[in-house]
């Protein structure tokens, strides 16, 4: 299954463009732009690729789940720390069995629920993975915390909480506003 490198569209390009023009704004319009929204071309994002994009300074995640993946989320949920997302944080419209609007486009930071170390994404899974139960996701080389492919944190590990959902929207069919779900 093919997985994307970090690979930057649209909103980085936009950031990176933008960087000359933020360091001569004002501290206080200086704060608004690096907290805008990032918008972002997910038309050739393909089956099982992960897109990394910058947001607010971290990286924000989308996965374009197929549905192999789609349908190993509901065995997870016996094993999971917080399988209804109920003490997590995402937004009200991400809270459900998927987590997401659309099931197949997964979107969430990609920083750790625990001491904020940047998990490494997992859609395959070693043998020795297999035995202990875990059919791929997120996994963080800090201290060992796994999540499911809808980024909910499994059970005895350091993470306490699923990853972070942030605000989002659809500009278009293919065009994902990451840090708003205000339309424009
Ligand atoms: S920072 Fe991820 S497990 Fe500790």
């Amino acid at each position: 299954m093919p997985v994307a490198a970090t690979t930057v569209l649209g909103g980085m390009g936009v950031a990176a463009a933008c960087l000359p023009f933020i360091g001569s704004l004002l501290p206080s319009e200086r704060a608004r732009a690096a907290g805008a929204p990032v918008e972002v071309d997910i038309g050739r994002l393909e089956d099982g690729m992960l897109l990394t994009v910058e947001w607010q300074g971290k990286p924000a995640w989308i996965v374009r789940r197929t549905r192999d993946m789609l349908r190993l989320l509901p065995d997870n949920e016996r094993r999971l720390a917080d399988p209804g997302s109920e003490v997590s944080r995402q937004p009200a419209y991400c809270r459900n069995s998927a987590r997401s609007i659309e099931p197949e486009v997964f979107v969430c930071v990609g920083i750790c629920t625990h001491l904020g170390c940047v998990p490494t994404y997992r859609p395959e899974v070693a043998p020795a993975d297999l035995d202990r139960d875990w059919r791929g996701g997120f996994h963080c080389p800090c201290h060992g915390s796994t999540f499911d492919l809808a980024g909910r944190v499994f059970r005895n590990v350091p993470a306490p909480t699923n990853l972070v959902i942030p605000r989002h929207r659809y500009a278009a069919r293919s065009r994902l506003v990451i840090g708003t779900d205000d339309e424009a």
